[in-house]
């Protein structure tokens, strides 16, 4: 089918996200760099990607993995040097890929020099620059234990809604915005293609916190639930798309934890902010509340993770979707998504049936496109993950063993998406020739780049297939989505119809054979599937997408 509808570049096509420390190490220190992306740069275009979203690669000392930023516009030389940044730009474009930039402007870093000098005394020029308060609340931050920091030199707490090492900017002060849209403004004019705003949702604290701030009543005593999404905060992202993403040929994307779907308009498309949102319905679907605490998660029915993303089709109908399942804070979806004892490798393709054939544009995350599944560390000091300490010592205090606290880091802390690439069968799957900062997944000599290659039925060469076939199909482009079935436990089968055209998927969830309904073929064939041959019903974890 050919293309003759208008769309952007960044709806067109899938945006790769790389996580640099875990990508590829050409110094040989065991921690990935800038040149490693140079140098991958043809296998993310084989993916048809338009766009790299790259995390932060900015100075940091790392508390979390380079959220912790100390200097907005220049490069962390543990992953290389501003001439390597210009020349991944230049070699990016010369394939006609965008780099993405990720802003993190709810918090810096405790040792960036604005902190620095906010927290000397409570008369300089910077006095003003962070949240600080005379008293503290009960609230809980988000990574664990309180949210508030006692600062000796001022006598006063300081708000940190992530870690104790990132300390939240003041946004009512005019400077600190500007500050930071002049850094957003410095990464444009190097060219970038877009950007990916962390954690957007909490820069406004309600104005009746701030002459001190009120406990919070609910007994779960999360920050989240003090902070998220206050009146007033879409003026000041109003501010922030006028002084800098209007007039340029990017994308936007906000990371927005719990924003009703009947805000959406608000935040994205023509009246909003964004050009795309990442809320969490989906990838949070076995948890209770915006605030995520790991040991209390329940198993995911089929129907509430399908209404997630149903209900997120619809909210953006009129706008667009940033479809994902995994990125460097969740765990592999073939993991999180499917039941144990499904194959790993139809669930992985299945799964990216589900990501292309969605309305919106597919985030590949690293490792994903290789069918990447969770790694297993057997003591918490093993993992690296900040977030994944306070949830082990947050079972702990709520009375739960050692053992049961493990259980749910390994199922899912962060480092599951944050184990190394695996390229190929060489040591450290070839990542590095030093010592990896984390462990390769044991599973790297054949489950890698270098073997898929080689696999025509590989779940790479099947993303690939997936890729072109979405960027050459109006129906899977623009067409309108409904879903069928909806309250099935067992299949998840959803249309997209463009005046006579339509596409049928369909995709088994469980480790059994189940039967299709007779009426969605009408007349559809099979396009693609994760099976070879076919079948008038779905065997376990089987994906096929229909056409007519
Ligand atoms: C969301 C980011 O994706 C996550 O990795 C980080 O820890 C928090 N925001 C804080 O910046």
């Amino acid at each position: 089918m050919n293309q003759k509808i208008f769309m952007n570049w960044w709806k067109k096509n899938p945006v790769y996200q790389i996580y640099p420390k875990s990508f590829l190490d050409t110094s040989g220190n065991g921690v990935g760099d800038l040149r490693g992306v140079i140098s991958k740069l043809d296998h993310i275009k084989s993916l048809g990607a338009g766009a790299i979203w790259l995390t932060p690669i900015y100075p940091s000392p790392m508390v979390d993995n380079g959220y912790d930023i100390s200097d907005y516009t220049a490069i962390n030389p543990l992953f290389g040097s501003m001439a390597d940044f210009d020349e991944l730009i230049a070699e990016a474009r010369a394939r006609d890929i965008k780099i993405v930039m990720d802003l993190v402007f709810n918090h810096s870093s405790d040792k960036h020099p604005w902190f620095l000098e906010s927290k000397s005394s409570r008369d300089n020029p910077k006095a003003d620059w962070y949240v600080w308060r005379d008293e503290k609340t009960n609230w809980r931050g988000i990574f664990g234990g309180s949210a508030w920091q006692w600062c000796e030199e001022r006598g006063q707490y300081y708000l940190h809604t992530f870690a104790t090492e990132q300390p939240d900017l003041n946004w009512e002060n005019p400077d600190v915005r500007q500050a930071l849209y002049d850094a957003a403004n410095f990464w444009l004019k190097r060219g970038v293609g877009g950007f990916r705003i962390d954690a957007i949702v909490y820069i406004k604290k309600p104005e009746k916190f701030l002459d001190g701030a009120p406990d919070s009543p609910d007994g779960s005593c999360a920050v989240h639930n003090m902070i998220a999404n206050t009146d007033g905060i879409l003026d000041f992202l109003h501010e922030l798309k006028r002084e800098v993403f209007d007039g340029h040929d990017i994308f936007t994307v906000g990371e927005a934890n719990s924003v009703k779907p009947e805000d959406l308009p608000e935040w994205v498309g023509e009246r909003g902010v964004f050009d795309m949102l990442f809320e969490f319905s989906h990838v949070n679907v076995m948890f209770k509340r915006g605030d995520d605490v790991w040991h209390q998660s329940k198993p995911i029915k089929l129907s509430e993770l399908k209404k997630a993303l149903s209900d997120s089709q619809a909210a953006t109908r009129d706008s667009w979707y940033p479809i994902y399942f995994e990125n460097h804070d969740k765990p592999r979806s073939v993991n999180n998504f499917f039941p144990h004892g499904s194959d790993k490798i139809l669930a992985a393709k299945a799964l990216a049936i589900i990501l292309f054939g969605l309305r919106g544009t597919p985030f590949i995350y690293q490792g994903e496109e290789l069918g990447f599944t969770n790694t297993k560390f057997n003591s918490i000091d093993e993992y690296d993950d900040i977030s994944s300490r306070g949830a082990y010592n947050l079972a702990r205090a709520d009375g739960l063993s050692a053992k049961e606290a493990m259980r749910f880091v390994q199922k899912f802390s962060r480092d599951n998406a944050r184990t190394p690439m695996q390229w190929n069968s060489s040591a450290n799957a070839g990542f590095t020739r030093g010592k990896p900062w984390l462990p390769v997944h044991d599973d790297f000599k054949t489950c890698n780049a270098a073997v898929e290659e080689r696999d025509e039925n590989s779940v790479l060469n099947f993303y690939r297939r997936l890729s072109a076939l979405r960027s050459s199909n109006d129906v899977l482009l623009v067409g309108e989505y409904e879903e069928l079935y909806p309250r099935t436990e067992e299949l998840f089968i959803f249309t997209r119809t463009l005046g006579e055209k339509k596409i049928i998927v369909a995709v088994n969830f469980t480790t059994h054979d189940v039967d299709l309904p007779e009426k969605i073929f009408d007349g559809a064939k099979k396009i693609l599937g994760n099976y070879s041959d076919e079948k008038n019903y779905l065997r376990a974890t089987e994906a096929v997408i229909y056409g007519n």
